[in-house]
């Protein structure tokens, strides 16, 4: 899919337009949770994000601790590594059963989906990419991290770039994803989209 410039992940500063995300209107954010056809599938994705949010706050405060030696090379690689393993791993499987499971019954059941589902997938893949940039970065930092002086804060200083900007472009992809799936949810029942 050829999408337009300003659209692609990393360029986007602002929710999806209107035609795109076209039952965003009609289903205010506020107003989901206490809508009739608000499911099961709707609230564990909601609950995932939220995860990927909040995780993904913890990991840039504690890098950003480390950043300013307030805490212990020791302590952070402690707190850091479990957590950035388990982030990187649950994003890239929640991205997986989206773009398998997911988005083909979105697509097919409303084919004015079909646009937003599409470019929601391109937006996978620039996450993907800059996870694995991010990764990568984080390895060299967590290996010089008992390091002195300019090695030490070039690693950090490098997987902080990396993974600053993951963190953005994932939480514009994760509001504007919600905008797409749960309005089209509330539309047209967890039943119809998903058979069960
Ligand atoms: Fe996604
Ligand atoms: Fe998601």
């Amino acid at each position: 899919m050829k999408i337009a410039p300003e659209l692609w992940l990393p360029n986007r500063t602002d929710k999806l337009p209107a035609d795109i995300a076209y039952l965003r209107e009609k289903y205010p954010r506020e107003t989901w949770d206490e809508h009739r056809n608000f499911g099961e599938t709707a609230a564990f994705w909601l609950q995932m994000h939220d995860m990927f949010r909040e995780l993904g706050g913890m990991l840039k405060s504690a890098t950003h601790q480390f950043r300013e030696d307030a805490i212990a090379p020791d302590d952070f690689h402690r707190f850091f590594t479990p957590r950035l393993r388990y982030f990187l791993q649950h994003l890239e499987g929640h991205h997986q059963v989206e773009d398998y499971n997911y988005f083909p019954l979105f697509r097919s059941h409303d084919k004015r989906l079909i646009v937003g589902f599409d470019l929601l997938e391109e937006d996978h893949e620039v996450i993907h990419d800059q996870l694995a940039a991010s990764a990568e970065t984080a390895r060299a930092m967590l290996a010089a991290l008992h390091e002195e002086g300019d090695a030490r804060r070039f690693a950090a200083d490098a997987y902080a770039n990396k993974s600053d900007k993951l963190l953005d472009w994932l939480l514009r992809h994760l509001d504007d994803e919600e905008d797409l799936v749960i309005p089209s949810i509330l539309e047209h029942t967890e039943g119809a989209l998903f058979g069960r």
